[in-house]
């Protein structure tokens, strides 16, 4: 008989939101009546449909695909040059930061890049993660034997906890301790604080300090309105150095379905072997994606590139004022009920207990009647 990964066994319960879709569908089949009235804000999964730039891109590729004279197979697995060089120039150097196309490394989203980095880093790295936090970068270190066993309080041992307070805006100092892998996201996910530049550079000064790694997901960096507040670690200087930094299209173009994201992985960050010698990750990363994947299916990577396009940036801007606007109806509904809420202002995610805003705004209006109501 096989082995099996005994790490799994350590897990708590199931992921979250498979967790929290089980129980809300136990409460509707032992609530009929109170099913028919259930909104649903607990994942942040969009509502809206697909901006038509990427359908109409999609749609072409499809088409492509469909005739001898246009058929492609197997792509690059980093991803297609077309959409890695839009990338690195509209996310990065037409905001005056550093970044070249074969530092770029389309995929199938944040969340399965922020486990599959997982894959070259090496099992003695002392992990830090904010607390509370995005559930996946626990997990995934758990699934590698990164961590000891889970406690009565659901932390688990071996990991460093940052706690994320009132008292520093739910953005976190770097510990007094040696950490080797910080996992950072801004805007964050679940509480919906923002960073300043001089917090992000604490950490690039720490990072500088222990030669630790940052993982800065970025996913939501799109919902950040207020210009004093930086959209990637990489506005930080220095952070080429020691920052790797996750994006993803599913809050900006509505892919949650679609599947794409990407991974910044700048030549300049490195790691060490055992033997104490300095390398470049990028190598690695490439490697691993050259051996694990066949990369990101053309139509989509078309539709990805589309919402760069004049007509694509309007359409998504128009999404996410779609739901910033649900952002602030409950917002001001949960003030009003009297709970002290966090988030909401640069982010999607409302925080009193969580709340999303990927919602309609016939939704997101009903559910901050309720919360009134609940005053
Ligand atoms: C969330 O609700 O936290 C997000 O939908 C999670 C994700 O994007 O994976």
């Amino acid at each position: 008989m096989a082995y099996l990964n005994e790490n799994y066994l350590k897990l708590q319960a199931g992921y979250l939101f498979p967790e929290i879709a089980r129980r809300v569908r136990a409460f509707c089949e032992n609530n009929p009546e109170a099913a028919k009235r259930l909104i649903r804000c607990g994942i942040g999964d969009v509502t809206e449909p697909l901006p038509q730039a990427a359908v109409s891109a999609m749609k072409q590729a499809v088409g492509e695909l469909g005739a001898r004279e246009t058929f492609r197979g197997y792509g690059p697995e980093q991803g297609y040059e077309f959409l890695r060089s839009k990338i690195a120039q509209s996310d990065y150097r037409d905001r005056g930061i550093e970044i070249s196309e074969d530092e770029i490394f389309v995929s199938d989203g944040s969340k399965c890049d922020c486990g599959n980095i997982l894959d070259i880093l090496g099992h003695q790295n002392k992990i830090a993660i904010t607390d509370p936090v995005y559930p996946v970068y626990v997990d995934t270190n758990v699934m590698a034997g990164h961590t000891g066993q889970v406690r009565n309080d659901g932390s688990y041992e071996g990991i460093t906890y940052l706690p994320c307070t009132i008292e520093n805006n739910f953005v976190a100092d770097p510990p007094k301790e040696h950490v080797d892998v910080v996992y950072l996201c801004f805007p964050n996910n679940p509480t919906g604080a923002v960073a300043s530049s001089e917090r992000l550079s604490r950490w690039i000064d720490y990072a500088r300090e222990h030669n630790a790694l940052i993982l800065f997901d970025a996913a939501y960096e799109a919902y950040i309105g207020d210009p004093a507040f930086p959209h990637s670690i990489y506005e930080i200087p220095g952070a080429a150095e020691y920052a790797i930094e996750f994006r993803s299209f599913s809050k900006t173009g509505g892919f949650t379905g679609v599947r794409c994201g990407f991974t910044v992985m700048p030549r300049s960050v490195r790691a060490k072997t055992g033997g104490d010698k300095s390398l470049p990750l990028h190598p690695l990363w490439h490697r691993r994606w050259s051996t694990k994947s066949n990369g990101v299916s053309y139509p989509v990577q078309r539709g990805a590139e589309a919402l760069y396009s004049e007509a694509g940036r309007r359409q998504v801007q128009a999404l996410i004022d779609h739901y910033m606007g649900n952002a602030r109806i409950l917002r001001d509904a949960a003030t009003s009920a009297g709970f002290t809420v966090h988030g909401g202002t640069n982010a999607p995610y409302i925080c009193f207990f969580r709340v999303s805003a990927f919602n309609s705004r016939e939704n997101a209006e009903e559910v901050g009647q309720r919360l009134r109501m609940a005053a």
